[in-house]
């Protein structure tokens, strides 16, 4: 039986999942002795999953689509984060043998945004697309960042509503339709939409970029996604997708398992590379 410690990431689909990839890159750059893998789980089989990987001696897990809510509710435990976000993509095996659960995504895209492409967040007016799952993740962690307003904009506008109410007391957030947009600039906007897996950009009124506007997709791809060029299109000079938020995220759960924080610069660029190349 192998002698290095175990990790994995759980999800369906997962065979083009990156996350095996920057976690051998942390673990090669920090020193670290570990080995990751992309593990595929049947739905309704979350939690046997977990439990066979326990077994098997395993250290921690990263959780992805869609059983991000199915580890909420298994782990014994919750970060402040998490328990806010109603979602769980990194869990930790204690020595005990409870399962302790964080959200890393808001962190992961909050230091993506601010630290690596240097967009200041406090005093902005950001626009969030979207009312679903990722969304809700990121929430907490941008409120922290005491943006001037968040409006969360949704195809079904009662969503946004309701996720609004439900972070009221984090900082000034409101609900909205898209068409209810029309009228008012954002500094920000941040499409937390699946539409982009269909090729698709939300229905937005023209004009809502304020001057300098930075726009940002959580999705990546190859290519600029459908929001990305929607961007483009109302003339936005600073656009970005989610790859550093994915890479971000698992800094920060690497660090929660190991200790240590590993340099994300370096992996961004080697995960484009590989992107970028098929
Ligand atoms: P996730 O957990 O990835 O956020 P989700 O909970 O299914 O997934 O949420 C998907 C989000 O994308 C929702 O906000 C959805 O809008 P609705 O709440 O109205 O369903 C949004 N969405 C999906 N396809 C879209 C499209 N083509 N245009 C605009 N919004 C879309």
């Amino acid at each position: 039986m192998s002698q290095l410690d175990r990790y994995a990431v759980m999800g369906n689909p997962i065979a083009h999942s990156k996350s095996p990839m920057i976690h051998t890159l942390f673990a090669r750059e920090t020193g670290q002795k570990l080995e990751y893998r992309a593990i595929l789980v049947e739905l309704g089989q979350f939690a046997d999953a977990v439990q066979a990987f326990r077994t098997e001696g395993g250290k921690g897990l990263n959780v992805t689509v869609p059983f991000k809510r199915d580890a909420w509710r298994l782990v014994d435990e919750r970060s402040a984060c998490a328990a806010l976000a109603g979602a769980v993509n990194t869990i930790q095996f204690r020595e005990d043998g409870t399962l302790y659960g964080d959200n890393t995504d808001g962190i992961g895209m909050i230091r993506d945004i601010r630290d690596n492409l240097g967009v200041a967040l406090a005093g902005k007016r950001v626009l969030l697309l979207g009312a679903g799952g990722a969304v809700r993740g990121v929430l907490g962690p941008l409120l922290e960042e005491k943006p001037a307003t968040v409006v969360i904009a949704n195809r079904t506008p009662d969503r946004a509503q309701e996720l609004a109410d439900a972070f009221e007391e984090q900082g000034r957030v409101e609900g909205s339709s898209f068409a209810d947009l029309d009228g008012t600039r954002y500094d920000i906007v941040i499409n937390g939409t699946s539409a982009s897996l269909k090729g698709e950009a939300p229905p937005l009124p023209e004009g809502i970029l304020a001057r300098d506007a930075f726009c940002y997709d959580m999705m990546y791809a190859a290519e600029p996604t459908a929001f990305m060029r929607w961007a483009d299109d109302e003339g936005c000079e600073r656009v970005a997708d989610g790859l550093g938020m994915l890479v971000e995220q698992a800094a920060e759960s690497f660090r929660l398992w190991r200790g240590v924080r590993p340099q994300t610069a370096p992996v961004i660029k080697a995960v484009r590379e590989a992107l970028l190349k098929g």
